[in-house]
């Protein structure tokens, strides 16, 4: 069953949970290593030794040469800034001849990121606090039926034909928004001329290639970006992103159907952070929220926006193992929490006199919710040399247990640092199989 060579991984809280260094790390073993939805708001970083690494389209997977990275038709991209990426491996000497994009991408337009900006604007106060890539307006047209395709790129009669339809409506509505002048067509055909000479070789039924891998049995590492909280459907909306970020939307998002999914691992740090507005039961804006963003180094890989820092949260790792089906838990930055007399996590709510257990529906039910805390003894040990469950101090095999009951998910990777060796592997657990398959 080719599930077994399938692997999902995706972000358990609000994003920045450590994905990239998880999936880079598994991707020595894989054939594939596929993005299934969202765009360059994504920041994935992989540090090797002295090389750091910071990724927004291209997976993971391409700091290992042998692999496969397809961008999926779930993503929205951005040709301008894929192009960037692709000459910044290449000038750093990784090879990018293993990348496909899916046809059926839809494409990040200049216009796209005027009107993310003018709706921020627009919102004032209420804002979402975005990445400013032009992600929503991309997905909205996309559902909108207007959008460009990844395959547009590849014939420059049917990128014409296509914009010369949308942009009159795109200039109506930056006008609207913000007094934009808009953008005129010939301009625009030259700005991306060079683009797609580059990206069009590209340019392929990424469905077709992957379901041929994974019928010749080759190992298919699913990348999510952003968070389950951060999810269209099941995150806190309307602050969320504009994709669907769970672990049942790398089939849709790659083009290939549910049962070649096998397991899923849920990313988590062991603390939470947010980007962006909306909110967050255990946000610590005190001397312990400064503290995890100090030894965490919490700053945004995409925009440099300070992260938001607080406890974790096991409502919401609950929720998101639900959500997700997780099998296993990636639990990430272990090594931040040494040095702390006592770590709060939430193991439940308290809303109206009422303790809860599940996450709220809605917003305004969570902006009530105060955090119920356990506290539990922590560790003064640096465990960032540590690399077996074993050797990590009493105190932090007991919070990871902790973390274990009040989930009911095993965790099964532990991170320990940013580097790739920084990597403890739970033995018996899906990730060493992964590695040993
Ligand atoms: P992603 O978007 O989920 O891939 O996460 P980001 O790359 O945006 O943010 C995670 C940050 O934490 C990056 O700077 C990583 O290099 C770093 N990181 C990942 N795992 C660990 C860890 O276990 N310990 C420490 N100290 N840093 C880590
Ligand atoms: P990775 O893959 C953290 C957040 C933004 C904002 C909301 C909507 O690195 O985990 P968008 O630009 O997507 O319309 O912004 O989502 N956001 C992220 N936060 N990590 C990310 O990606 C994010 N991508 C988007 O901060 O709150
Ligand atoms: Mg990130």
């Amino acid at each position: 069953m080719d599930s077994e060579n399938s692997l999902v991984i995706v972000g358990a809280q609000w994003g920045d949970e450590g994905k990239g260094k998880v999936i880079d790390y598994l991707a020595s073993e894989a054939d594939v290593v596929v993005r299934f939805q969202g765009g360059d708001n994504a920041g994935h970083t992989v540090v090797f030794g002295a090389n750091i690494f910071k990724l927004h389209h291209i997976p993971s997977g391409i700091l290992n040469q042998g692999t496969l990275s397809l961008l999926g038709n779930g993503m929205v991209v951005n040709p301008l800034v894929l192009v960037e990426e692709l000459e910044e491996l290449e000038k750093r000497g990784i090879g990018t001849g293993n990348l496909r994009i899916s046809s059926k991408a839809h494409l990040i337009m200049t216009y796209h990121k005027v009107l993310d900006e003018a709706n921020e604007k627009l919102l004032g106060e209420k804002k979402i606090g975005t990445t400013g890539r032009g992600i929503g307006p991309a997905y909205a047209d996309k559902a909108l039926r207007r959008g460009l395709r990844a395959i547009d790129l590849t014939d420059p009669d049917s990128f014409r034909n296509r914009l010369s339809q949308v942009l009159p409506l795109q200039n109506r509505l930056l006008k609207e928004a913000c007094d934009h002048p808009g953008f005129d067509l010939d301009e625009l055909i030259e700005l991306y001329r060079p683009v797609c000479e580059r990206l069009a070789p590209l340019v392929t039924d990424t469905s077709l290639l992957l379901s041929r891998q994974l019928e010749a049995g080759k190992r298919v590492l699913f990348e999510g970006a952003q968070g389950t909280l951060l999810d269209i459907d099941h995150g806190t909306y309307p602050f969320v992103t504009s994709s669907s970020t769970v672990a049942a939307s790398a089939s849709s998002g790659s083009g290939v159907g549910p049962n070649h999914i096998g397991q899923v691992l849920g990313v988590l740090k062991a603390y939470t952070t947010r980007v962006g507005e909306g909110p967050f039961p255990t946000e610590e804006v005190g001397d312990a929220g400064e503290l995890l963003r100090m030894q965490g180094n919490e700053y945004g890989t995409t925009t440099g926006r300070p992260r938001r820092c607080g406890w974790f949260d096991a409502v919401i790792a609950r929720y998101s193992a639900r959500v997700n089906g997780l099998s296993g838990l990636a639990v990430t930055k272990l090594d931040v929490l040494s040095g702390l007399e006592t770590i709060n996590m939430a193991v439940a709510y308290e809303c109206d006199g009422n303790r809860i257990e599940e996450f709220p529906q809605d917003i305004e039910g969570l902006k009530k919710c105060q955090p119920v805390y356990e506290f539990l003894p922590g560790w003064d040990e640096d465990i960032s040399r540590v690399r077996s469950f074993e050797e990590l101090p009493s105190a932090a095999k007991s919070y990871l247990k902790a973390l274990e009951e009040t989930t009911g998910v095993a965790v099964e990777l532990i991170s320990v640092g940013p580097d790739r060796s920084q990597t403890i592997i739970v033995p018996g657990s899906t990730p060493e199989h992964w590695r040993k398959l």
